[in-house]
């Protein structure tokens, strides 16, 4: 069946062992680093008070519901990262186990999680800078301060904030690894210092009886809950799409992923017991800066401040690590002939996908000027979950057709765990809306006609399109 043609694994890896262009400048540390910087955002800074208002303070147990379903599909992520040290992240693996197809359509859904995630989440920097902006009497023109309909009574044309806020992060981006590491450590850094300042100063002001009734909207409320803050967790796996940048992949890249999973799911839980612990719930209604309101509800006005401040940086290190998966992404699509070349071309000096950056960069701008960014979280989630739900199938898969193939790092509990991965993150999909998987299957529609119209023809392993022998080459360009 060409539908589900495959790369040959042996050959990727071998290929990935090659000089691929991209220098190789990542260690553990930076990577956990990196997964951090993706993770820690809007999720816990924005949508915690949307969380809280679906599922009261039993949204302690949504931030624990959602962590388990990422941490197992975390666990079969990580074994294929460190089996297929490759770029393009669980494209890429789909691609080796379950076929062309398969792999397009979860390259297609990616797409939906880095693209879509970046804009939403500059969009949600955005509110937050203005407000910051407002606290020194400075106001933008209403028309220029969201996208057309996001805010109910005013007429905005354009989130500028947002617009140009991804356009420096795509600059950086494009001039290279080492000084984006660089900016992302010192980011990631003040964002965690923030979220421990909350903790330490929070603490002291928990009045126990704000957690009664734990469940006021019973156990559908804490599930609904689980799915829409399951969106602060969604990062880790961008850690995967750095992996031919990474020295010793094999052991790194496990290290990294795990170890970011692990410290984010402790603050969150944390930071959600503490939050719904100084405010009554139901305060947070209409609220987007749901962690500094409950700080200044404790009468901290300076630490709310710093939050402030913090939460501006912190989502700043979510877009850079988005946009960077999104480039990457389109680089593993474009070198195996289903994206046009451009995407894969390598810059002589910075040694990065120049071109494709700003590309991306201005695409996804150009959408978080236009699009009100909750509209489209939800989207987010149920193309990560789905992404979530194919990898834990492929690392089956891959088990059963490669059994002796050299595994740095091996899932536990298998096939348990990736099964158990695979229920929990479709429970998390059916308590998502209707009207998000109806936009899911448009968006999946549109990815299959641009297979059959574009994809298929110039895919490398298209009979004549290159011969056998380039193409364990190819992966070297
Ligand atoms: N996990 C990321 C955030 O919360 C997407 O912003």
């Amino acid at each position: 069946m060409s539908l589900t043609r495959k790369k040959d694994v042996s050959a990727m890896i071998a290929a990935s062992q090659r000089n691929s262009g991209l220098a190789r400048n990542l260690g553990a540390m930076d990577l956990t680093f990196l997964g951090i910087g993706a993770i820690i955002g809007t999720g816990i800074f924005v949508l915690t008070g949307t969380g809280a208002l679906t599922a009261g303070p039993g949204l302690i147990v949504s931030f624990i519901l959602s962590a388990i379903a990422c941490g197992l599909a975390a666990l079969a992520y990580a074994e294929f990262a460190s089996t297929i040290p490759v770029s393009g992240s669980v494209y890429t693996y789909t691609y080796a186990t379950m076929g062309e197809i398969f792999a397009w359509i979860i390259g297609w859904n990616l797409i939906l999680e880095y693209g879509l995630a970046s804009s939403a989440v500059a969009a949600g920097w955005s509110g937050y800078f203005q407000s910051l902006l407002g606290g020194f009497g400075i106001h933008l023109p209403t028309a220029l301060s969201a996208a057309p309909g996001a805010v109910e009574g005013a007429k905005t044309f354009f989130n500028l904030p947002a617009f140009l806020i991804l356009l420096a992060i795509t600059g950086l981006l494009s001039m290279g690894i080492k000084e984006t590491k660089r900016v992302n450590n010192i980011m990631v850094i003040i964002k965690l210092a923030v979220v421990v300042l909350f903790i330490v100063v929070g603490v002291g002001y928990v009045e126990p009886t704000n957690w009664a009734p734990f469940t006021p909207f019973g156990w559908g409320g804490v599930f609904s809950g689980a799915a829409i803050v399951f969106f602060a967790y969604i990062g880790f796996d961008a850690v995967t799409s750095a992996a031919e940048e990474v020295r010793e992949p094999q052991k790194n890249l496990p290290r990294g992923i795990i170890g970011s999973l692990a410290v984010c799911t402790v603050l969150y839980v944390i930071v959600a017991a503490i939050m719904t612990g100084i405010v009554p719930y139901q305060k947070f209604a209409g609220v987007d800066h749901p962690v500094s309101l409950a700080i200044q509800m404790a009468g901290q006005n300076w630490v709310a401040g710093f939050i402030d401040l913090g939460a501006i940086l912190g989502i700043t290190t979510v877009i850079l690590v988005m946009t960077y998966g999104m480039v990457r992404l389109a680089f593993a699509i474009s070198r195996d002939g289903m994206f046009p070349k451009v995407f894969s071309e390598v810059h002589p000096k910075y040694k990065t996908p120049f071109k494709a950056t700003w590309m991306i960069g201005l695409g996804s701008a150009t959408v978080a000027g236009l699009v009100p960014l909750d509209v489209i979280a939800n989207l987010v989630n149920m193309g990560t979950l789905a992404a979530f739900v194919l990898i834990s199938v492929a690392v089956l898969i891959l088990r059963k057709t490669q059994p002796d193939l050299p595994r740095a790092f091996k899932c536990p509990g298998m096939p348990y765990v990736p099964i158990a991965a695979i229920a929990s993150c479709l429970f998390l999909m059916f308590n998502l809306k209707l009207e998000t998987w109806i936009a899911f299957f448009i968006w999946l529609a549109i990815g299959l006609v641009l297979y059959f119209a574009f994809a298929r023809k110039n895919s490398n392993l298209e009979p004549g399109n290159m011969p056998a022998a380039e193409l364990a080459a190819s992966d070297d360009k």
